[in-house]
């Protein structure tokens, strides 16, 4: 397994839609392994491959808390079919734009279909920090980002921070 590099925003990389993943072989596996390994070192909870400059529709996720298990889990091809009615506010943050944090308000309640590493199709219906995590992910392969779903003023505010840090760094 290797840790990939982050790409970070203003990264027009992070704006591409991700294309639908064709077959899970070894060298997908392979590539949800590198995520994993990247998340973890990280540390996140979860990653969209676009965010190692893959754009393929395949995002992992660990919510595991500190001292307990890893629990990771790959979504291959996620959809959502179902969103519930009820809201719920989380505050995010993302790999993309390290140490900016923001209150989302999206759906409690999703079921996610998708396919799992097995290669076979699974539904689960998340609530809580994964249906969170799953909105956030699936998201970004469609090329929106957290900030996409804050107001205008804060989102202007934080990309022309990150724009001026990446124009500061040496090449
Ligand atoms: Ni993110």
């Amino acid at each position: 397994m290797t840790i990939k590099p982050l790409i970070i925003l203003p990264d027009p990389i992070l704006r591409q839609i991700s294309a639908p993943v064709e077959r899970v072989d070894a060298e997908l596996l392979r590539l949800a392994d590198d995520m994993l390994e990247t998340m973890y070192d990280a540390p996140g909870i979860g990653l969209a491959a676009i965010q190692i400059g893959v754009a393929r529709r395949l995002l992992v996720v660990d919510l595991a808390r500190e001292g307990e298990d890893n629990n990771p889990q790959v979504f291959i091809n996620p959809e959502i079919v179902r969103s519930s009615d009820t809201p719920s506010v989380y505050e995010e943050g993302c790999l993309s734009i390290p140490e900016y944090y923001a209150e989302v308000e999206r759906p409690a309640v999703v079921t996610v279909k998708h396919i799992g590493r097995d290669g076979k199709e699974h539904e689960v219906e998340a609530d809580g920090l994964l249906a969170t995590c799953l909105q956030h992910e699936i998201d970004h392969l469609n090329g929106v980002l957290f900030i996409d779903h804050i107001s205008r003023l804060k989102r202007e505010m934080v990309i022309k921070k990150f724009t001026k840090a990446a124009k500061a760094k040496p090449v």
